[in-house]
């Protein structure tokens, strides 16, 4: 990618709450108002310099201690301060706690990240981490980690945990369900990190089994304890990362009590634990009253697809930043993309404050990014530098390429018989890519039909139908590889869009 790039980092402002419109000046003051002293004591809090030592991994490209750090614990225990009901948006808040301060103090000193790699097993690792920074995230979460393998295996641990000193600031996730197993996690990596995270979100039936993510909602002392042990015993602030109850009210005092218990940043997935498909709308009304119901930093995560959607959920949540998982899989650049791509290559309309229904279906658009293969080639490359296991390199492939594969299913397939892959023989796939796309300025990567919204009573055929009808409407000529009329080149189209429903 050349100097003159559009996706190369900029830093962006964050949306300003006051702004008529989705200004793109950085707002003079923070959206939350910290106030300017601290009236129990400390002095200005915009100054807060920075009192920790430097961490031991200057020069250090990816390696973790053979044994737990040595940290001292939080010299200040759990607080029972009542909590403020919520944080003014203008003035000093009353009654905010000396924690709740200190939680603002850690954000604004870490710049208020507000656009942030979400946590994906196998997929947020470091090379991928790098690339999102590269092109505008501020922050990055860890896959989860598993506490208990992780105090177990230090095989587990040098595979799943790599991190380099630029890889800040940084979240590094943990499922647990023993408070004191997830403190001694916690000593390896405090060193290397911003906030340890407690995941609180994953539906999946393996944490069902192993009682942990959303499963323990089911059992909200157990979730307390967890938190209160790790914050007391933790010399960097803990986080937790949750979906909503069914019920508002119980979200709210989820959150309430995940603060309670020494919780300093709350990260709240606007779906249920029965939700799991992304298709299914995020409620970004219950985002809303948990931000207007804690004193600390929140975060919103679901149904950000580009920037747009960005600014459009910290307006109407209040939210200090956002996570997004799924669209920076197949986009990583999207955070850095002030201009979303037109309508017609990327597929995507920015829902702006438009807010979705919550509950319901919404396409995910084809999102094929048109500077895609360049992307990923900057992906390889940073796996080059900061190596992680080929399963991980190639389950990017398929959401990065997967539009592509769908029209060069040769390709595709060639990747799916490498056993084992190089990192160099995708970048040469990727060339061989890019090349036949010069060649053939018509072709246009196809989208996962799997991935458009069922409505009542349509087959999946005329789904991909819908999807080849859109890529190959701009032809005229026709000149499709062989096809010699437009129907013939869409014919084509459908039969990729058929190999890629069966594979
Ligand atoms: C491949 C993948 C892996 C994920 N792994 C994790 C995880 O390790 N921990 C977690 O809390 N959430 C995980 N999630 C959920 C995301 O962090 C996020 O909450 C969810 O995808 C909704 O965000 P989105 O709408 O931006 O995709 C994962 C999601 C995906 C797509």
């Amino acid at each position: 990618m050349d100097a003159a790039s559009p996706l190369k980092k900029q830093k962006l402002p964050p949306f300003d709450l006051n702004a008529a419109d989705a200004s793109l000046t950085r707002p003079e003051a923070p959206r939350v108002d910290i106030p300017a002293t601290n009236p129990s004591t400390d002095g200005p809090i915009a100054d807060v310099s920075p009192t920790e030592p430097e961490p031991l991994i200057a020069g250090m490209t990816s390696a973790l201690p053979d044994g737990p750090a040595q940290s001292s614990p939080n010299p200040s225990p759990p607080e029972n301060t009542p909590r403020p009901l919520m944080i003014l948006r203008s003035g000093i808040p009353p009654g905010l706690s000396p924690r709740a301060q200190r939680a603002w103090e850690h954000y604004r000193k870490l710049g208020s990240p507000w656009r942030i790699v979400a946590p994906m097993v196998d997929q947020s690792e470091l090379p991928f981490r790098m690339l999102c920074r590269k092109h505008g995230a501020d922050a990055a979460y860890t896959p989860m980690l598993h506490s208990r393998l992780f105090v177990d295996s230090e095989r587990y641990r040098k595979e799943h945990f790599t991190t380099c000193p630029e890889d800040r600031p940084l979240f590094v996730q943990f499922c647990a369900n023993n408070p004191d197993t997830l403190v001694e996690a916690a000593r390896y990596v405090e060193p290397y990190c911003d906030y340890i995270d407690l995941n609180l979100g994953c539906p999946q039936a393996i944490a069902k089994r192993g009682n942990y993510g959303s499963f323990l909602m089911d059992d909200l002392p157990l979730v307390r304890s967890i938190v209160s042990a790790l914050s007391a015993a933790s010399s960097v602030p803990v986080a937790c990362k949750i979906r909503m109850f069914p019920s508002i009210d119980d979200t709210i005092a989820y959150a309430r009590m995940l603060e309670e218990a020494g919780c300093q940043l709350l990260a709240v997935h606007g779906r249920t634990r029965d939700q799991k498909s992304a298709r299914l709308t995020a409620d970004w009304h219950v985002i809303k009253a948990v931000r207007e119901a804690v004193s600390i930093p929140v975060l919103a995560n679901g149904n950000i697809r580009n920037l747009s959607d960005v600014r459009a959920c910290m307006a109407f949540t209040g939210a200090d930043g956002v996570l997004s998982a799924d669209t920076l899989l197949e986009d990583p650049a999207m955070f850095g993309r002030e201009i979303d791509p037109p309508a017609e290559i990327s597929g995507r309309v920015s829902e702006a404050l438009d807010v979705p229904q919550p509950g319901t279906w919404h396409a995910l658009p084809l999102m094929t990014p048109p500077d895609v293969i360049d992307v990923t080639i900057e992906y390889l490359e940073m796996v080059k530098k900061y190596p992680v296991p080929m399963r991980m390199v190639k389950g990017h492939m398929f959401k990065l390429l997967g539009g592509w594969f769908r029209v060069h299913t040769d390709l595709r397939d060639g990747l799916n018989q490498q056993q084992p892959a190089t990192v160099d023989y995708i970048i040469n796939m990727c060339k061989e890519m890019a090349q036949r796309n010069a060649a053939d300025p018509l072709l246009r990567p196809l989208p996962d039909p799997r991935r458009q919204t069922p409505p009542e009573g349509k087959t999946m055929k005329k789904i991909i139908e819908a999807a080849v009808e859109k890529a190959g409407e701009a032809i005229d000529p026709p000149a499709g590889k062989g096809a010699k009329t437009a129907s013939e080149y869409r014919e084509q189209r459908l039969q990729l869009g058929k190999v890629a429903v069966r594979a």
